[in-house]
């Protein structure tokens, strides 16, 4: 262990964090900050999907059999291999065949009490997703903020990562030392941002407040920012809507007679502000308009309306 680790650990009592994704549970990202946490001194348990599986939100889908079909992503197990295991090289390392939603939920039903002794898990982690989910829009569909939804939604604090690197690429090609490797990047600053808040959780046994969870958004960075200047963002502090927050859009090619995914067009009622602190810049503007810096937006799973917008709609409806 090097001194720096130590120093760390000195301060900050070792926590169980259980990671996933939404690109799969062989992507760079995933391992980098899987390596990093560990050597920060953590417990760290990946309970990854076995395949891509972006834009799934939070619906949960267990594998449809005990065996896969087809090989999976990067070839990591072959078709007729199981439908979810264990990394061979690491025992705290295990694939999934579902959502990534479920892929948290196979962690704290299924692996936890039967492989780990019902260790409580401290902290829920999902991304670095390969692309950034900024705004309401990708809240409802991205599978990498999904599944730290179905863990604050179990009592276990969540956190979405996501950066602006959109590179799928294998960490077996991709994982280096690097430390202009956008994964690095990335990385390294998921583990000061944690190590930041567990010190600051000191005793209080959950680090989050129930039913709340955390959207963090990186910017593009090391190789993939302007002159590979941008290798250690800055942290803003903001809110998941407001300012140019942008959503989708099914557009129609005349030319081609296809259809295409629209992003990026904002629509006013996703710059609604009902809760929380009305003069934060919005995350999608700090992530596309800030350069260097890292977006930090804190959610709860209360969605119902404040108080005098319910009751706007209650004396509309009339019947009460
Ligand atoms: C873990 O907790 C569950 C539910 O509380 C219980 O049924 C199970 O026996 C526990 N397993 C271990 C290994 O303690
Ligand atoms: C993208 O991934 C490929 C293959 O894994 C790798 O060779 C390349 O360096 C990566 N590019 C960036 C910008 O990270
Ligand atoms: C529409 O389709 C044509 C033909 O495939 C293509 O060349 C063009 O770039 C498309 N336009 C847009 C806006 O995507």
């Amino acid at each position: 262990m090097n001194l720096k680790y130590f120093l760390l650990l000195s301060v900050v009592a070792a926590k169980t964090i259980l990671l996933t994704n939404d690109d799969g549970w062989g992507t760079t990202n995933i391992r980098a900050v899987y390596r990093e946490l560990k050597a920060s001194g953590h417990k760290v348990i990946m309970t990854a999907p076995l395949n891509q599986q972006s834009g799934t939100g939070g619906t949960v889908k267990v594998p449809k059999d005990k065996t896969i079909d087809e090989e999976s992503d990067f070839n990591l197990v072959p078709a007729g291999g199981p439908a979810w295991g264990q990394d061979p090289e690491d025992s705290d390392i295990w694939y999934f065949d579902g959502t990534p939603a479920a892929s948290i939920l196979f962690g704290l039903d299924y692996l936890i009490p039967t492989k780990y002794d019902n260790i409580t898990v401290d902290l829920v982690l999902s991304g670095p997703n390969e692309g950034n989910n900024i705004g309401n829009g990708y809240f409802v569909a991205s599978g990498t903020v999904g599944a730290a939804v179905a863990s604050v939604f179990r009592g276990v604090p969540g956190m979405a990562l996501s950066g602006a690197n959109l590179n799928h690429s294998f960490y077996q090609d991709s994982l280096d030392e690097d430390p202009l490797n956008p994964s690095i990047v990335y990385a390294k600053k998921t583990a000061q941002l944690l190590e930041s808040m567990f010190e600051k959780q000191g005793e209080n046994p959950s680090l989050l407040p129930l039913g709340v969870g955390m959207n963090v958004n990186f910017p593009k960075a090391g190789y993939e920012s302007e002159n590979e200047a941008c290798v250690d963002p800055e942290w803003t502090w903001t809110r998941l809507t407001g300012q140019s927050t942008p959503g989708f859009s099914v557009n129609f090619n005349e030319t081609s007679g296809e259809f295409a995914l629209g992003y990026g067009q904002s629509y006013k009622p996703l710059t609604v502000c009902y809760n929380g602190d009305c003069s934060l810049t919005s995350e999608s503007y700090v992530t596309t308009e800030f350069g260097c810096s890292s977006a930090i937006s804190v959610f709860t799973i209360d969605w119902d309306a404040p108080l005098n917008v319910a009751d706007e709609v209650k004396s509309l409806v009339g019947l009460f």
